[in-house]
């Protein structure tokens, strides 16, 4: 073992990257020990590095002492190869990138040896995640996540260097920040030089980047972590990365365009293809409407049909559930099927929708005069109001009917999700596909489900419409936001809006709000006064750069394209954060546990 090579060998080449065309070169490679055969006389090493692995041959008649050598490493070695580029003649082995060719190995120098690793550092070999995060920088050997962190970095330079021909200036905000309300929940610092005291994790730049408006540093971007201590879900990590942007003189349209030139890049960068733009939009109502949901996936069909209208024409066509669902003020919607479904699919279906909060799952099979059979509905349910459903929904005979009814929130979670797992279920989701839409006008405020108090929907610094300023207290639900998000298929990668810049509207929607003057000025004086010193007119939006990566590396979650990320209980299972610390530590930032 030696530290010589790196100091008198200096690498020509990527293991990976050889092809047909250096065939005859010398070349002298780096990189860790695959796999490693012995065949009586020649030694088989599979040398991979990041960009790749490619066949190294070491034969005993050719060179005994390279020989001698290589067959005394193990896998995952680290080792230097000096060699000879030359073809595999008949022995190609097209599934390889590298398959054309292998070295002829004249030396091999080893600069570590390894232990056995806890497990094999291959793509198909199937490990437990908990094993794989306990292990990560083994994990992270593996081609795939391997690809996934260099596309990670080529998405990340695209997206920088079009903001930054976009005028954009590269700029920072802090991480340890002052506590405001009404966002997610944040993780708390405590201040040793200021008891009882505590800094916030930045959830998002958002006050800051307003800050820079107010400043006249006109367009700001940065690619930043936020931290958001959040319940756990596939597309969601209490640290994760935004490409974070806002821009002054600007309304939605502005930051649209801008945002989608810069996702346009990454797609160009990332998969080659140049998307269309401007992206298609649809309102907040119509994607409800339509899908059920405000990040739809637009790929495939099974669009929702609300016959709300239809069921209280009939005034509840005799049924006693849609009769109860009318008096409550909830809506009935319905997805047209036209795949054949069976009883036991049907089943499961169901199970799935109670799962999501469903009381059940309604449904029927439509007959040639569009009544229905194969339903316990169609026996209470008046025909007539059977038929004007079938034809509402466009349905044929034989086509299958799901109902939901219900509170509007309730049959929206169901039916959206149902609707995605009959895609999936039926193939009904064209593979490499790609479908960015922008979803806009979103509601201003939403209604906690506990308290009934209002919320900001997207966060408490979105402008209402102009022509809602005036109902912001007598009837906040019907105001609308300049909000918008984009969504690629079912993911919603990116949100933002138009801000408020005057500190009498922002007064106004912190009332709504129900944060008193007294909180308003202890919260967020600094802002308030910011807003009174000349803000401009400005707008932004911040775009989830790992569900991005997530989605273009077609990876199933968002821990396949974060280098260290948490477990769903927030643990990093490889260093054990979060941890204990001694009775010393947290007396010095004042903290004493309970109990
Ligand atoms: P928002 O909260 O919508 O907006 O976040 C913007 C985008 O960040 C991504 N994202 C996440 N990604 C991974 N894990 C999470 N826990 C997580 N939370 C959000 C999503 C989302 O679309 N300050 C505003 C932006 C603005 O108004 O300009 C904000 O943070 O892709």
């Amino acid at each position: 073992m030696s530290d010589a090579p790196i100091r008198d060998l200096k690498r020509t080449h990527m293991c990976g990257e050889l092809r047909a065309h250096h065939e005859g070169q010398d070349v002298v490679l780096f990189g860790w020990v695959r796999s490693h055969r012995d065949k009586g006389g020649v030694v088989f090493i599979d040398l991979r590095d990041r960009e790749g692995w490619v066949q190294v041959i070491f034969d005993a008649s050719d060179n005994p002492e390279a020989h001698e050598a290589a067959s005394r490493v193990r896998g995952e070695w680290v080792v230097c190869v000096t060699g000879r580029v030359r073809s595999r003649g008949d022995m190609v082995n097209r599934d390889l990138a590298t398959g054309e060719i292998e070295v002829l190995g004249h030396r091999l120098v080893v600069l570590n040896p390894s232990e056995v690793p806890p497990f094999e550092i291959r793509d198909e070999v199937d490990t437990h995640e908990e094993k794989r995060l306990e292990y990560r920088y083994l994990d992270l050997r593996r081609p795939t996540l391997q690809k996934n962190l260099m596309l990670r970095s080529r998405l990340t330079q695209a997206v920088r260097a079009n903001l930054t021909e976009q005028g954009f200036l590269e700029l920072e905000t802090p991480y340890m920040v002052k506590y405001t309300p009404g966002g997610a929940r944040n993780f708390l610092v405590p201040s040793r030089l200021n008891p009882g005291s505590f800094y916030a994790l930045a959830e998002s730049p958002q006050l800051f980047k307003q800050l820079y408006m107010v400043s006249g540093l006109d367009r700001y971007f940065q690619v930043t972590r936020c931290f958001r201590d959040e319940d756990f879900r596939l597309d969601r990590q209490p640290e994760f990365t935004q490409v974070d942007l806002e821009m002054s003189f600007a309304d939605e349209g502005d930051v649209q365009t801008v945002m989608e030139r810069a996702f346009a890049a990454m797609f160009r960068e990332g998969l080659g293809i140049d998307l269309e733009l401007p992206l298609p939009r649809l309102t907040y109502d119509e994607a409800m409407r339509r899908f059920g949901s405000d990040k739809p996936d637009i790929r495939f069909g099974l669009e929702h049909v609300d016959v709300t209208t239809h069921v209280a024409r009939h005034q509840g066509g005799g049924h006693p559930l849609f009769e109860r669902t009318l008096a409550d003020g909830g809506i009935v919607k319905a997805i047209r099927v036209p795949h054949s479904l069976s009883r036991s699919d049907l089943d499961k279906l169901e199970s799935e929708a109670k799962a999501l909060g469903a009381g059940g799952l309604g449904r029927a099979k439509v007959a040639e005069d569009r009544t229905w059979s194969q339903s316990p509905f169609a026996k209470k349910l008046a025909p007539e109001l059977q038929q004007e459903i079938s034809e509402a929904a466009g349905a044929e005979p034989t086509d299958v009917l799901l109902f939901q009814f219900g509170a509007a929130r309730m049959v929206h979670g169901v039916l959206s999700a149902l609707r995605l797992q009959l895609a999936k279920k039926l193939d009904l989701i064209p593979s490499g596909s790609w479908s960015p839409l922008w979803v806009t006008d979103f509601p201003l405020f939403e209604q906690d489900e506990e308290s009934g108090r209002f919320v900001a929907a997207h966060h408490p610094f979105t402008s209402p419409r102009e022509e809602d300023v005036d109902r912001l207290k007598t009837d906040p639900g019907s105001c609308r936001a300049r909000a918008y998000d984009l969504v690629l298929n079912g993911f919603e990668v990116a949100g933002g809006s138009v801000r408020i810049h005057r500190s009498d509207v922002q007064a106004k929607v912190f009332d709504a709000l129900s944060i008193s003057e007294r909180e308003q000025r202890a919260k967020f004086g600094f802002l308030l006064d910011a807003l009174s010193y000349g803000a401009p007119p400005h707008a932004g939006i911040a775009a989830g750069l790992d569900r991005i990566v997530m989605l273009l590396a077609r990876a199933s979650s968002i821990r396949d394209v974060i280098p260290f990320p948490k477990t769903a209980r927030g643990l990093d299972l490889m260093s054990g954060a979060p941890s204990p610390v001694d009775a010393q530590q947290l007396a010095a930032v004042h903290i004493g546990l309970k109990g």
